[in-house]
């Protein structure tokens, strides 16, 4: 069975005293539910929040990370650092990573082997950008996104794997996939995993939804067969709104 997800990515926001701020909202609202729950604080950020969030059923994970071991990489970060400060899982690949930061596919699967290599985690985003799907071509970049940063991988190596599709155009827009597009999405891509790995590893792989994901749209997203779950920007740096969307399941 996969697991259902929902990870709030915090981006370059919320301080040392902010980020307490909210982790001490986030705690006060924490019930059982079904689903994983994350956070990704900044990176200075995340030994003070794993040490308050450890006893919890929130995992603090990481936002990005290098893919070399050590070495002169001036302000950089790699896996190793971040499981020191207790973190097992990292986002990689997000769209702002990709467009500011000019990550490639190829630095991807460097960054990909890197974390699977260190026994972490890694939540692995991709998406296409609103002239892919104006021109109907958004199923063949997200096709060659995972094909070229994880098509390499064993089998194996999926079980630390989780997908986040995030199309560029509905980041931070307010403009959100239509529940229909994202499960048309998903299931397209639980199918070229398939085809590659089989049906098993197809079918415990979670893949989460992001774009302009809130409380009023994520039920209903979430709802969808091959959604499970969720990568939450803005509405993550709120714990009512985090929360409404965790409780969505
Ligand atoms: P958003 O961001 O929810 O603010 O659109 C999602 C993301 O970038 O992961």
């Amino acid at each position: 069975m996969r697991k259902q997800i929902v990870a709030g990515n915090w981006k370059m926001n919320n301080d040392l005293s902010q980020t307490e701020a909210l982790i001490t909202a986030l705690k006060a609202q924490i019930k059982t539910t079904n689903a994983e729950v994350m956070v990704a604080p900044t990176a200075t950020n995340l030994w003070q929040a794993y040490n308050s969030l450890k006893n919890s059923e929130i995992e603090v994970i990481a936002q990005n990370m290098h893919f070399a071991e050590n070495g002169a990489y001036t302000g950089e970060i790699s896996a190793n650092m971040l499981k020191s400060v207790g973190v097992q899982t990292v986002i990689l690949g997000h769209s702002e990573r990709r467009a500011y930061f000019n990550e490639t596919d190829d630095m991807l699967a460097k960054k990909v082997d890197a974390a699977l290599a260190n026994n972490m985690r890694v939540i692995f985003c991709f998406g296409e950008e609103l002239a892919d799907r104006k021109s109907g071509n958004e199923e063949n970049i997200v096709e060659n996104q995972i094909k070229n940063a994880l098509f390499h991988l064993e089998a194996s190596a999926f079980k630390n794997i989780v997908l986040a599709y995030e199309p560029v155009w509905a980041i931070g827009t307010g403009e959100t996939a239509s529940p229909e597009q994202a499960q048309d999405m998903h299931a397209f891509i639980r199918k070229i995993i398939a085809n590659t790995y089989g049906n098993e590893v197809a079918n415990n792989l979670s893949i989460l939804y992001g774009g302009s994901c809130k409380p009023t749209n994520a039920k209903e997203i979430f709802s969808k067969p091959d959604v499970d779950g969720g990568l939450i920007g803005g509405a993550a740096l709120n714990a009512d709104d985090f929360f409404a969307i965790v409780n969505a399941f």
